[in-house]
């Protein structure tokens, strides 16, 4: 009997895990430059925080969640999502008292059961940041230069796609002129867009089957029922966006899958991710921490998929991996092999990654396995080396060889020998 994982999920392993930990390090490194910090909620949750917080009518909610009973007869939910959970918990830990602008950020797995494909996963990672308590603009422009900070670290390109949803004023406004004219295209409408109409029309403009899209082509737009507030909302949020040289498209029919949205919505596109193309993608949600019980508090975030961020990596040749070994210590025979053990731990005891052989290969499997794991340097310790008092060091980048003292290779580390600190990535 052999098990596998369960579809729709995968096992990160070892040759992987560099470069997930060097991104989860550059997002971490971001957030805090941006001034957020780190929230950490369970993985799940009471069903009813993502029910009403999602909408009933999403997909999300109405097909995807992970949904189980426990012994104790509640229902709970594996989180799909991480705004709802930081809501509840800025709630329940009063987060608001004192009345300043809560910037919080968070990483780490969701659930949803979609149909998996490449880009699509059942267990996926998120990373994200929530700006509670401004209705400020400039915190939209703010949340998406953040977003956008991490794929221009990574050189990853992208295309900003934003709109505005509207709030409770204006959109009742839209919603009906949406779903009237939808009763006009219903016969080429799929079933359940046809259903849609009637419960949440927004949503039909968020399907991705062909015949919906061609049948909404001419869809009244949001962007012409706005009200003054939220018309100069967005118009703020533009101009403070040119004015971070951020190049943003305006795409009226972006609608996302989330019910909480008013105002800004937004969405990272990626030319290099074919049909599951969004990147990320947030907006501000001001009406969502009053309905989970709280006082009437503005908010704006994002969250971003890690494996989207992967692909987009890969596709574009990225040679960023992440954490290399520095030393790969070779010995050649028992007693170097002893020195080579003891070396290991001095320089990792330096904080100095070194790793050494415990299989007593031969000199050319060893260095094909330093070579294989990235290492910066190899030392090499044989009868000769210890009769002599000395190593032979290779540099991997240069391929240059020299024999030394181990003394003065430490010192490379230290900076003691006066010369430039090589890598120790
Ligand atoms: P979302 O658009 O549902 O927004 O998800 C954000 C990102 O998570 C997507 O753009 C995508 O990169 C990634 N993602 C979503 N589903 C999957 C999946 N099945 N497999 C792989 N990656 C996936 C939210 O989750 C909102 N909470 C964002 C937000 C925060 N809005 C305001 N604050």
């Amino acid at each position: 009997m052999t098990y596998q994982s369960v579809k729709g999920t995968k096992d990160i392993l070892p040759e992987e895990s560099p470069r997930w930990q060097a991104v989860e390090n550059l997002v971490r490194e971001v957030m805090e430059l941006f001034a957020y910090r780190e929230i950490r909620t369970p993985i799940f949750e009471e069903t009813a925080v993502f029910v009403r917080s999602i909408g009933e009518d999403t997909d999300i909610v109405g097909k995807e969640m992970y949904t189980f009973t426990d012994k104790g007869g509640t229902s709970l939910t594996l989180r799909p999502e991480m705004t709802a959970p930081v809501i509840r918990a800025y709630l329940q830990h009063s987060l608001g008292t004192g009345g300043g602008v809560q910037k919080l950020y968070y990483m780490g797995p969701m659930f949803r059961q979609e149909r998996p494909q490449a880009g699509r996963l059942r267990q996926f990672h998120q990373y994200g940041a929530e700006c509670i308590g401004s209705s400020s603009p400039a915190c939209d422009a703010e949340i998406i230069a953040l977003a956008a900070h991490v794929y221009d670290r990574l050189d990853i390109p992208y295309v900003l796609k934003i709109n505005s949803v509207g709030n409770e004023r204006c959109r009742p406004r839209y919603r009906e002129a949406l779903r009237d004219f939808l009763t006009r295209v219903s016969e080429r409408l799929t079933g359940e867009s046809r259903r849609r109409m009637h419960t949440n029309p927004l949503r039909v403009l968020d399907s991705k089957v062909p015949e919906d899209i061609e049948a909404t082509a001419e869809a009244p737009r949001m962007l012409d029922y706005l009200c003054d507030e939220c018309r100069e909302h967005f118009e703020a949020v533009r101009s403070h966006l040119e004015n971070l040289d951020i190049p943003a498209r305006v795409e009226p029919r972006l609608v996302r899958g989330l019910d909480y949205y008013t105002k800004t919505a937004f969405e990272f596109a990626s030319p290099d991710l074919g049909a599951q193309d969004a990147l990320g993608g947030g907006g501000r949600y001001d009406r969502l921490v009053e309905e989970f019980g709280g006082d009437s508090t503005p908010a704006v975030g994002f969250a971003a998929g890690f494996e989207r961020l992967f692909i987009a990596l890969e596709r574009r040749g990225s040679r960023f991996s992440g954490h290399r070994l520095s030393v790969y210590l070779v010995g050649l025979d028992e007693p170097s092999r002893r020195l080579c053990l003891r070396e290991a731990l001095t320089l990792r005891r330096m904080g100095v990654s070194a790793d050494c052989d415990f299989q007593q290969r031969s000199l050319k499997s060893q260095m094909r396995e330093a070579n294989k794991r990235g290492a910066a340097y190899t030392v090499i310790i044989g009868s000769e080396e210890r009769e002599r008092g000395v190593v032979t060091v290779k540099d991997m980048t240069t391929g240059m060889q020299e024999t030394m003292e181990l003394s003065l290779f430490r010192a490379r580390f230290t900076g003691e020998d006066g010369g430039a600190k090589p890598r120790r990535d």
